[in-house]
Parts: C-alpha cells; structure tokens; sequence
C-alpha cells in the first residue's frame, strides 16, 4: 500500500464506513493518509466514526447519511463530493435477507437489490469518469463467496452478489486501459454485525480487519479476491464442480444450520 495516494488520489468514498469490513477499509485508508467520505444510514454512528478517525488521523472525514436505496441518494453523493478528486470508491454497504423467496415482502427484496446491485453501479458511473479524466483511480466492490454459487434461503442476495461479481469483472477490463484498477471481493463469513442483521451465524468467521488489508493488498493485482482458502475450497471449487442434484440441497442445509 506505499504509494496509494500518489497513484489513486487524495480522497476515498466508502459506502457502509461506519461498521465491519466497511469501518477497518476507513481505518487503513486514513492511516495511509486519504481523506474519507463516508457514506451510512446511521447519523450518529457516522459523527462518533468521523471523531474517532479524525482524533487519530490527520485526516478530513467528510460524512452523509443517506440510504443507498433511495433514488436521491446517488444526487446527495455527487453534491457532496463535487469540489473533491475521489480517487478510491470502495462499495461495501450492503446486508441480507435470510428465507424462503415467497415469503419475503416483494417490497423488502426489491430494496435489497438496489442496495447491493443498483447503488453500487451507480456510484461506480459517477465517479469513474472524473477517474478517467485525472488518469488513476480505484474501485473495490465488497460481493460475496456465494457470488460463486446458487444459495436457496439466499435467493436474491445470492443473485445480487453474482450481478456484483460479474459487473466487477467486465468494468476491471474495460478502465484498466485508463490506469484504473477494480477489484471484487467475494468474502465469506466474517465477524461483523452482518450476521446478526441477516438472522445467521455461520460457524467459521474471519476478521473484516484481514479482509480489508488483504483487498487492499491485492488492488491493482488481482480482479477479483475470495479471501481463505475454506473459502475457496467450499464456494469456487465445489460450488462449482458439484452437479446442481448434491450442490443445491447441499447448501440449502448448510444456510439451514447457519440460521438463528
Ligand atoms: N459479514 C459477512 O459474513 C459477510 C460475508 C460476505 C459478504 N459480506 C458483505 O460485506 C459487506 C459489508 O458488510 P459487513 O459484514 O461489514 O456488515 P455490517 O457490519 O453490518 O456493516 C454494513 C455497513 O453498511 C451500511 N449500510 C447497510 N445498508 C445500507 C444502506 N441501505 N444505505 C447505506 N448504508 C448501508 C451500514 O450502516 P447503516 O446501518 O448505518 O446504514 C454499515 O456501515 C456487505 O456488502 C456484505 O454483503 C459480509
């Protein structure tokens, strides 16, 4: 990470900054010396991060409490960053919803999708041109180790991941020319509240602390990251290779296990 600001640029966007994976990418950017411009729902959990960050960082932390599924949040974003050249856009915000699809409110579905697929985009459209035009920049997108299979009980956050995943991958080849790096993040289960927010408690949970410093490890090297090697054994490999007859049942009962 030695010369992240010079190649990226002086401020970091970060979506869901205040919280888990979210919060540790603010607290290796602002030791790197970014600004931050955080982005959550919650005001005051915004206000004691900013405190805390700027009390240990020479840093500025700008904050904007918008939720990232309403349409107007993306015009809030742009208004607040306008005079700022944002060099790093990590897209992390994001949670689930744990059940059968019929019987999930359609309402609550339907939000969970602009949250985690339509926001993320669109912060991406946003800012990916004034990267262009200062010729660097960086784009992590936080998806998920289930973006590499079909989860039942996970119908479409599971989707939404995979839409994350392959966006990722597809931008990475098409901004890599104007020396833009992206890469997608698929994690497993990590100790965030995460888990508590999505009714699940899985039984192998990584620290969000080697999640963030391992992403941003691999930025510029890699485009796309499943961190652990449980991990990629149970959702690149036989999430995978597994015919749809044992792997379908097979990780129905495991999200069955893992719910509370
Ligand atoms: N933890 C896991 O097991 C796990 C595994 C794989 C992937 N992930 C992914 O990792 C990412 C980070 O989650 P985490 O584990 O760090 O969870 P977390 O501790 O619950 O943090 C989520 C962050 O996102 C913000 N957020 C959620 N919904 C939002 C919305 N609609 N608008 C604006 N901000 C919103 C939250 O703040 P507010 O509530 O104040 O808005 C919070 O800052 C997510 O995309 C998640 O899908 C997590």
């Amino acid at each position: 990470m030695g010369n992240f600001i010079t190649k990226y640029g002086p401020w970091a966007v970060i979506t869901g900054g205040t919280s888990g994976t979210g919060y540790q990418f603010a607290l290796k950017l602002a030791t790197q010396g970014f600004h931050l411009v955080l982005i959550a729902r919650d005001e005051q959990a915004l206000e004691e991060t900013k405190e805390r960050i700027e009390s240990r960082y020479h840093v500025q932390v700008k904050t904007i409490a918008t939720d990232l599924l309403t349409p107007d949040s993306i015009s809030v974003i742009k208004k607040i960053t306008q005079f700022i050249e944002v060099g790093l856009v990590i897209n992390n915000a994001g949670y689930s919803i744990t059940g059968e699809f019929h019987r999930g409110d359609w309402e609550d579905q339907s939000e969970l999708l602009e949250t985690i697929v339509k926001a993320p985009i669109a912060l991406t459209h946003l800012f990916v041109n004034e990267m262009i035009t200062h010729g660097r920049g960086g784009i992590i997108f936080v998806s998920s180790a289930v973006a590499y299979t079909s989860m039942p009980l996970w119908s479409v956050y599971s989707a939404g991941k995979a839409a994350l995943l392959h966006f990722g991958e597809s931008i990475s080849q098409e901004v890599k020319k104007y020396n833009i790096d992206v890469l997608t993040v698929c994690p497993g289960a990590m100790k965030t509240k995460f888990q508590e927010r999505s009714g699940i408690q899985s039984p192998i949970l990584m620290e969000p602390e080697k999640v963030a410093r391992l992403s941003l490890s691999y930025l510029g090297k890699k485009t796309t990251f499943l961190p652990g090697m449980t991990n990629r054994i149970i959702f690149q490999g036989l999430g995978r290779v597994l015919p749809n007859r044992i792997r379908l049942p097979l990780f129905e009962s495991l999200m069955k296990k893992s719910q509370l």
